[in-house]
């Protein structure tokens, strides 16, 4: 009489079918698997650089806004992210360039940019920054967080390294 745990030969050659028959669909799978999921993948990736202006077209001196939105795709789901901020050219050197959130450091409401007065004021609580984000008066407990990792292409265009998750 055979164990609980006996296999008969004929159990066997079917496992070992149901193996193979598993290990081909694997293999042919795999590559097309792949190749659906690969542009989402790319679509999905967590940073980038994101051109948000030409130098010719931001005067130096005055703060110029910009904002645009990044969509992430992790599989199925899509989480759009907004970003935006204040270029300030420092000088007419392209590397003397101060870029600021718009995000207010005290509970993220968008700040705008005041010329006459020349700060950023947030109207949540009626903070206020100067021109570099430094904090003026309000509750905010530090300055506008700086995007600090930027370059200008040939073609003088500034772009942002973004970063989500
Ligand atoms: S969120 Fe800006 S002052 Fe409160």
């Amino acid at each position: 009489m055979p164990g609980p745990h006996h296999i008969s030969r004929r159990d066997f050659v079917k496992l070992t079918t149901v193996a193979v028959g598993a290990a081909i669909g694997a293999v042919i799978g795999v590559p097309s698997v792949a190749f659906l999921i690969s542009p989402a993948l790319r679509a999905g990736s967590k940073d980038a650089w994101a051109p948000i202006g030409n130098l010719e077209d931001i005067p130096v001196g005055e703060p110029f806004a910009f904002s645009f939105t990044r969509t992430q795709v992790n599989g199925w789901e899509r989480t759009a992210t907004n970003f935006g901020g204040f270029v300030l050219r420092k000088s007419e050197d392209p590397a003397d360039i101060l870029i600021l959130s718009s995000r207010c450091t005290h509970l993220a409401c968008q700040v705008s940019w005041q010329a006459e007065s020349r700060v950023y004021v947030c109207p949540c609580h009626d903070a206020a920054f100067d021109v570099e984000g430094n904090v003026l008066d309000g509750p905010p407990p530090r300055p506008l967080d700086v995007y600090d990792e930027f370059q200008v292409d040939e073609g003088g265009n500034l772009l942002i390294h973004v970063k989500e998750g």
